[in-house]
């Protein structure tokens, strides 16, 4: 069975056409490596022995997009990765985030609008629940004002979906909330590429342990939580990638409860960041040279999953610690810099 993943070589998309492959599926990866290298597809060969159809494309050639479809009509199921994720940029640029974000998804339903059956996977974000009143976060919890165009084009993302659901029975969709996606394969074959200084706190912490990074800063400490720092729920990504599959499958299967659904993907246990730094010292033997700065502007105070949605109707539980995810991490930070 065929499976298009958008954005494959990504940071998430690689570790999900490898949990794919492995369970037989065969996939087609669309990327146009703005944000991943092509020597990626070497590490999903190393890990599964098969390579994946690899398609370089820009999904904002809408044409492009409905050529592929076209040559493309036995694909059973579409995976959407593809997108600019980088916070602070969205803001700098935000119709550079519209384009690459919306429009994309617009020309990928609009394909699939004409199949008479389709099966889509949605890659959205914790970010769309802001600072949530109730913690653990259900699914239930309102959708609050987006503080940035990325996280408006996860929100949007959201709605273009449900309307296009609403009107389109044989389109059936899962989108996936994630809250904070860390670590690598356990392989060290692939992992996080980010590219100049990293923004996300795991890479920050790699980096500075490997020495690529001066210090790293904690930004602020007195924030209404035990130890002060921000607390967030960190999720290995092979668990992660393991979900999408569980998902697509609920979709193939036809145990979906509607043709739009949507999860939240996370552990369901907050960590602060002073925990993190905790982790990652634990793990790798090496004192983190760290400060304590400013709040970031933008951060929420604390975000954790209610997780027994997709844990009750994915039959999915993330397994792995903060320890497993931190010791992927670096791990494969080792690697690359080796
Ligand atoms: N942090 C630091 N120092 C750093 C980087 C991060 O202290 O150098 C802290 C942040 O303040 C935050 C925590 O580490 O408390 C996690 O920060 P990340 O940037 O790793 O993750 P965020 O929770 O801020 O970002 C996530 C997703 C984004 C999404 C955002 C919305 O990665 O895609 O949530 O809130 F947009």
């Amino acid at each position: 069975m065929k499976i298009l993943v958008t954005g494959g070589l990504g940071f998430i998309g690689s570790h999900t056409v490898v949990e794919l492959q492995q369970k037989g599926f065969e996939v087609v990866i669309i990327d146009n490596l703005s944000n991943a290298g092509i020597e990626v597809l070497e590490g999903i060969t190393a890990i599964t022995g098969k390579v994946p159809e690899f398609v370089k494309m820009d999904l904002r050639d809408k044409q492009k997009v409905n050529q592929f479809f076209r040559d493309h009509s036995d694909i059973e199921g579409v995976i959407h990765f593809a997108a600019s994720k980088a916070v602070g940029e969205s803001v700098e640029n935000p119709l550079l985030y519209y384009e690459n974000n919306i429009s994309t998804l617009v020309y990928i339903l609009q394909e699939l609008s004409k199949k008479d059956r389709a099966r889509f996977i949605f890659s959205s974000s914790c970010t769309v629940y802001g600072q949530a009143d109730e913690l653990p976060i259900t699914e239930g919890a309102p959708v609050k004002p987006a503080e940035s165009p990325y996280g408006n084009t996860k929100q949007v993302g959201e709605e273009i979906i449900r309307d296009t659901c609403n009107i389109n029975k044989n389109l059936e969709a899962i989108a996936l909330r994630y809250f904070n996606p860390i670590g690598a394969h356990p392989s060290a074959h692939i992992g996080e590429l980010p590219i100049g200084v990293p923004q996300n706190l795991v890479p920050f912490i790699t980096q500075t342990g490997i020495g690529l990074r001066e210090q790293l800063a904690v930004f602020g400490d007195d924030y209404p939580t035990e130890d002060g720092t921000c607390i967030r729920d960190y999720i290995h990504v092979v668990d992660l990638a393991k979900a999408h599959v569980v998902a697509l499958e609920r979709l193939l299967n036809k145990k979906n409860k509607e043709n739009y659904e949507v999860f939240n993907l996370g552990t369901g246990r907050g960590s602060s960041v002073l925990e993190v730094i905790g982790s990652f010292e634990r793990v790798s033997g090496e004192k983190l040279n760290y400060r304590i700065a400013e709040r970031r502007p933008g951060d929420v105070i604390a975000a954790y999953a209610d997780t027994t949605k997709a844990n009750n109707e994915l039959g999915w539980k993330a397994q792995s610690s903060l320890d497993d995810a931190m010791t992927s991490a670096w791990k494969w930070e080792q690697k690359i810099r080796k």
